[in-house]
């Protein structure tokens, strides 16, 4: 049976993925060339210091490591003035809600977010005390596509991966909970999240007992 629910952050709870996406076109532009809004597909749920690799790549840089670090630092300044002025009115449509089904499903919850910045979103947007395991880019070593923070946060539940669904709204986070041996629920668009069993466009449009008659039947 499906034990636990584990959601990404960014792009899934809250809408920081378009505040990470201003941040990494500023610093772009100021290296003197864009990012597109199809390109920022492939950063979605991907590392800090992955991310800026992709970018350097698609601009045709090559940079120091002191260099580089300067860049991902000041990237993460930018972020978090946009960050900084964030409160509950941020979290995305229809969150609450089905967090208030998840509850009465008596479901276990994980965050898996690569970012080093979620516990401090959490608390700007008043979820700190809503998740029973929290994995974030602090606790992790591998970045999505790799499983770990999806596996991590299992373990930390103490449930399998085949009793997990993950929500993702991420191509490298939805091949990091299929990796994981997980059920995948993409948020967004089937075109760009292939590899998710099942896709809705958000939270707002599933209900619990969805998911769990989608995937219970398979285990
Ligand atoms: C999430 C976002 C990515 C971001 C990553 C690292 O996965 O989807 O866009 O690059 O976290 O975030 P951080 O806050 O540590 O820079
Ligand atoms: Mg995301």
């Amino acid at each position: 049976p499906i034990k636990a629910f584990l959601f990404d952050l960014d792009g899934v709870i809250v809408d920081t993925a378009i505040y990470h996406y201003q941040a990494w076109r500023r610093l772009a532009n100021e290296l003197g060339f864009d990012i597109s809004e199809e390109f920022n597909e492939r950063l979605k749920g991907v590392s800090r210091t992955d991310s800026l690799d992709i970018i350097l790549a698609h601009g045709g840089l090559t940079l120091s490591e002191a260099r580089k670090t300067e860049l991902a630092t000041q990237k993460n300044e930018w972020y978090l003035e946009l960050v900084s002025r964030m409160t509950s009115d941020d979290i995305l449509p229809g969150v609450p809600n089905f967090f208030s089904q998840v509850r009465k499903a008596g479901l276990q919850t994980a965050l898996g977010s690569v970012s080093k910045n979620a516990p401090l979103i959490l608390e700007r947007i008043g979820m700190n005390n809503v998740f029973d395991a929290i994995i974030d880019g602090n606790k992790i070593s591998k970045g999505k596509p790799d499983p770990e923070v999806f596996t991590k946060g299992a373990a930390e539940l103490e449930v399998s991966p085949a009793e997990c669904v993950v929500f993702e709204d991420a191509v490298a986070g939805v091949e990091a909970g299929k990796r994981g041996g997980m059920y995948v629920v993409g948020l967004g668009s089937p075109d760009v999240l292939t590899q998710a069993d099942l896709v809705a466009p958000s939270l707002e449009t599933l209900t619990v007992d969805e998911v769990l008659a989608r995937f219970q039947g398979e285990g």
